[in-house]
């Protein structure tokens, strides 16, 4: 944020009104987009926060179809629960809005249909799955299949979120319906494309030239993507849930869900102020998309390209994008029930929404995925919050009322060693100032709790309860310093802590005090009277975090107890099944594929040949656990790169869950047998 920006415009993705928020919504997006808001209203700056529910696209209608409800039934229900638990934890967004308001369904419309005036898109006549049982074009999550570059099984027909690719149907291997085992049939649809290929040099020169300094794992995407060359995307679906297609001759026919949806940062703005075209098409407004990793791509190529293709509006500055976060060790997933849902922790930690926003926040996934665990809740709020924040402020405030009945004393004098206390607390807030702007949120974290540890020790070592009968000049000075520490972090700590620093402000009765004023002038005059101090945080003892491990446990027994059983696939004939070459082997070499979650590299040999083959079981099996067993191979499967690594045939591998087992003979047989 080197330039002085006029007004900023955050957005963060907005949700898919398809099931409750849990805790990796917050930490990848939404707490660092409120952290990022906060700060900026602390510097007083003009900036909108903007949110909404994502409510058309396959994930909500295959929700529907779940459930035999309407699809409108489902945003309903859960755009007012998202909508709640953002609130309940302080997420402080000017609008949260959705996607099925009026407003949208205008703006949206008229987007679309400038562009297609303009004659952007391309109309095209293309074949695409259709589902015979149920009558329907399958499109998006319709579609489930292996992504052809990361090998991820259960990738969707529009994207794979295991690798963050963007696809078509017909570039997934082995495609089928995610709803029903029927077959799927091509048949011609027509749609309108928007020709990515044409924006590619303009891309390019913004991201790759204009935008070094985005985070390395947004820059990295958006290179790989561009090196490899865009292609025309549609943005239309034969679907009868979304915005219409706004032209002659598209009944039936909706607006691709990524194509509305991040026009709805534009609609909610347009809702909550007249004025909203300043925030979006001004030079001098700073337009910030808080984001996952799953998303780079179109909010870093799609949406930018229609926003370049518009012609009217501006383009982000910045795309913090942030990894998973992972529960115990695990994916957080929706089906499995592995989560930890914001409305039941709330239900089970009331009034410690701050504990989970700390916590959150020191474990931000901000360049790698990351672990939540429940043991390292309790070690935060107990060893980090309870017994460095919440104990120095409490000390300080006890100390006040004991000596001076709550009244702030006179601080007439400061030792050499206070005077370079306080200059090194101002050079953390430099810091915290530098990291916020750049996003790196657990390290500004990090060091406004280094304020509250210099305010501990500083304690500790003058000792002004033994002071207090020898010198209450002294001892005046120092509780003096510590409420002006105390000060400072009631308001530095606002971006991070919302309700404990509401909670300081009141005890300390302070009116509201502006970032920039810390450390410029003393926050407390000499005699302001404060309140009575009550806890800030109270220690979580072992039992409630038994409860949460135990709610997992149970879970997780639930998950390996039911089989993921799919229908059996078509009849095939003899003929078909004696062309799969499938062979006995043994692994003789293994090793990680670097960058990779999933990859293995392995050698295997086949009695008469050495091969390597890249299996997808990284997750499942190291390495060591691999070498020197026999395995099966399908050996004359299309020899593939697979991360630059030619993968020469396939490991069989059982599977249920995402929990893969290698198959292996009951004996152990000569290298080369065939299985027949
Ligand atoms: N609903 C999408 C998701 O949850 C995010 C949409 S962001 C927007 O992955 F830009 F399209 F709004
Ligand atoms: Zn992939």
């Amino acid at each position: 944020m080197q330039k002085n920006w006029k007004r900023y415009t955050v957005t963060s993705a907005l949700p898919y009104a398809n099931g409750p928020i849990h805790i990796g919504h917050l930490a990848g997006v939404y707490i660092p987009a409120d952290i990022f808001v906060r700060y900026l209203r602390l510097k007083g700056k003009d900036v909108v926060f903007i949110c909404g529910s994502d409510e058309h696209g396959v994930p909500i209608t295959i929700k529907a179809l779940q459930e035999k409800v309407t699809p409108q039934e489902i945003v309903d229900r859960y755009h007012t629960m998202i909508k709640k638990s953002f609130e309940d934890f302080g997420i402080s967004f000017d609008i949260y809005s959705r996607t099925t308001s009026k407003v949208h369904y205008e703006t949206a419309s008229q987007f679309f249909k400038t562009l297609y005036d303009k004659g952007i898109f391309i109309e095209k006549t293309t074949e695409q799955f259709y589902d015979t049982e149920l009558n329907q074009f399958l499109a998006d999550r319709y579609i489930v299949g292996t992504c052809p570059h990361c090998q991820n099984d259960r990738a969707y027909g529009d994207q794979c979120e295991k690798c963050g690719t963007s696809l078509n149907p017909t570039d997934l291997i082995n495609p089928r319906s995610a709803i029903s085992g029927s077959e799927l049939i091509l048949k011609e649809t027509k749609h309108w494309f928007l020709p990515l290929d044409k924006f590619e040099s303009a891309l390019k020169k913004w991201i790759l030239e204009d935008h070094t300094e985005w985070k390395t794992n947004v820059y990295g995407q958006c290179k790989s993507w561009l090196d490899m060359g865009l292609q025309p995307r549609a943005v239309s679906r034969d679907l009868d849930w979304g915005v219409p297609v706004p032209v002659e001759g598209a009944k039936g026919k909706v607006l691709y869900v990524w194509f509305d949806a991040p026009i709805g940062y534009i609609s909610a703005t347009k809702e909550l102020t007249p004025e909203w075209e300043k925030y979006w098409k001004d030079n001098e407004t700073c337009l910030i998309h808080f984001i996952g990793k799953d998303n780079i791509v179109f909010h870093c190529i799609v949406f930018p390209a229609m926003l370049m293709a518009e012609g009217s509006y501006i383009l982000p500055e910045n795309v913090p994008a942030n990894e998973f976060l992972n529960l115990e060790g695990d994916k957080i997933s929706t089906s499995r029930n592995w989560a930890v849902w914001l409305h039941e922790y709330l239900q089970e930690f009331p009034n410690k929404q701050d504990v989970l926003r700390y916590v959150l926040t020191a474990n931000m996934p901000e360049t790698k995925d990351n672990d939540f665990t429940w043991k390292d809740f309790q070690t935060r709020n107990n060893s980090e919050l309870v017994a460095i924040l919440g104990n120095f402020v409490h000390r300080t405030l006890i100390l006040t009322h004991k000596y001076f009945n709550g009244q702030v004393p006179l601080c007439q004098d400061v030792t050499q060693s206070e005077f370079e206390m306080l200059q090194q607390i101002a050079h953390i807030k430099i810091n915290i100032e530098q990291n916020i702007e750049t996003f790196k949120f657990r390290e500004a974290l990090k060091e406004f709790m280094n304020i509250a540890r210099i305010g501990n020790k500083y304690l500790t070592e003058t000792e002004p309860w033994k002071l207090a009968k020898t010198d209450i000049e002294r001892t005046k000075a120092i509780i003096a310093i510590c409420l002006e520490i105390t000060g400072t972090l009631a308001v530095l700590g606002q971006p991070f802590l919302p309700f404990t620093t509401q909670k300081l402000n009141e005890m300390l009765n302070l009116p509201s005090i502006s970032w920039d004023e810390i450390g410029k002038k003393p926050i407390f005059k000499a005699g302001h009277l404060i309140n009575q101090p009550e806890m800030l945080f109270e220690k979580i003892e072992d039992e409630a975090i038994e409860i949460q491990l135990n709610k997992l446990k149970s879970a997780k027994q639930h998950n390996t107890n039911t089989l993921n059983i799919q229908p059996i696939k078509d009849n095939v004939s003899y003929d078909d099944f004696s062309k799969m070459d499938l062979r006995v082997v043994t692994v003789v070499a293994a090793e990680k594929v670097p960058n990779t979650d999933k990859l293995l590299k392995l050698t295997v040999d086949l009695g008469t040949e050495q091969r390597t083959v890249v299996s997808g079981v990284a997750h499942c099996y190291k390495p060591e656990d691999l070498i020197g067993k026999q395995v099966c191979l399908l050996a004359n499967l299309e020899p593939r790169k697979i991360k630059g690594i030619e993968s020469k045939g396939m490991v069989l591998f059982a599977e249920n869950n995402e929990k893969l087992v290698a198959i292996t003979p009951l004996e152990s047989t000569q290298n080369g047998s065939i299985v027949k």
